[in-house]
């Protein structure tokens, strides 16, 4: 074999050495490195022409030697090669495979839907059908109509937001209770979701908006022990068989007599209030023209705030209404 063709063989095999020292990334600059070694015009083809002009002799040793270059080549081109074969070659330069993961988040009921739902699920399974009423409504439905006298506390702007002179944000959905005696006729058997306001000073344990879920049952022969037998049943479905509950002497202007029921929180060593009820008290059923002599009924408002509060062991309701992602991940 003469010198030159050795020579060029070996600058052959110099440069393409460096070549794969700068491997592209780019899939075209790949092909067109690849082509520029192993293509009908590449180097290495150009090695090959170069047999025809050397001594016959000489042409075995010279092709020999062609083909171990070549085969050299091939091998530690295919091998550089191979880290990017498993790709889409037209991705291979967009994608960054050191990018972090995008996690599809699903989303999830907030624990106050969550209480409502399960609170409507109880009774409409023991034959309460659900109604809902005004957000915004006159003096007469949230107070006048329930037998709140005129100065009572809860009418002075100090705990009700009004919107002008007798239209009021519900302070309570007790306003429910008119419309359904006024729209309909006894026997009734309903309870009432909804939102309600108060123009109370926030803190931990108040909101300016709140929820409550009313109940309301009129019929004839309706006593205070089915009042009392509902809400434990009621109770003991929200809490479980185990809970502490008492009823406990109360006081409101549309219900006589009345009480409220506290839970016990077995973490924080306390009664907590849920609720608030009582047996209809006949001035009501007198403003809505049902003779009180004919009917009988009992009514009662849940906080779902508050048991949610309790089944979940929140201590802030404001949590409640902050969108606060970290608090609501965990429903
Ligand atoms: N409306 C009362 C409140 O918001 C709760 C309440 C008490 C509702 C007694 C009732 C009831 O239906 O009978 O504080």
């Amino acid at each position: 074999m003469t010198n030159s063709l050795k020579e060029t063989i070996e600058a052959v095999r110099k440069s393409f050495l460096a070549a794969l020292d700068s491997f592209p990334s780019d899939p075209h600059e790949i092909d067109a490195l690849k082509s520029s070694y192993f293509g009908r015009k590449g180097e290495l083809a150009t090695l090959y022409a170069q047999m025809s002009s050397i001594a016959p002799e000489d042409r075995p040793n010279a092709g020999k030697a062609i083909n171990t270059l070549k085969e050299e080549c091939s091998r530690l081109f295919e091998e550089q090669e191979k880290k990017y074969i498993t790709l889409d070659s037209s991705q291979a330069d967009q994608l960054d495979y050191t990018l972090p993961g995008e996690v599809q988040r699903l989303g999830s009921r907030h624990p106050i839907s969550k209480t409502l739902q399960e609170v409507k699920d109880i009774f409409t399974s023991v034959g309460f059908h659900i109604a809902y009423g005004p957000e915004i409504d006159d003096d007469y439905h949230n107070f006048t109509a329930l037998n709140f006298p005129e100065h009572h506390p809860a009418r002075d702007m100090q705990d009700t937001f009004f919107v002008e002179k007798d239209v009021v944000l519900r302070t309570h959905t007790s306003n429910v209770q008119i419309h359904l005696m006024e729209n309909s006729e006894p026997p009734l058997r309903y309870i009432v979701p909804g939102r309600v306001y108060r123009n109370e000073a926030i803190s931990f344990k108040s909101y300016c908006l709140f929820h409550q879920v009313e109940a309301l049952v009129v019929d004839k022969n309706i006593s205070f022990g089915d009042l009392k037998g509902t809400l434990e049943y009621f109770v003991k479905r929200v809490f479980g068989s185990s809970v502490t509950m008492r009823f406990r002497p109360s006081f409101f202007p549309f219900t006589e007599p009345s009480a409220e029921v506290d839970i016990w929180d077995e973490k924080k060593g306390q009664w907590l209030e849920i609720l608030g009820c009582g047996m209809v008290d006949p001035a009501v059923f007198e403003n809505v023209g049902y003779d009180p002599k004919v009917w009988h009924g009992y009514a009662f408002g849940l906080g779902i705030e508050r048991i949610a509060m309790l089944k979940y062991g929140i201590s802030d309701i404001r949590l409640f209404f902050q969108n606060d992602k970290r608090f609501l991940d965990q429903f």
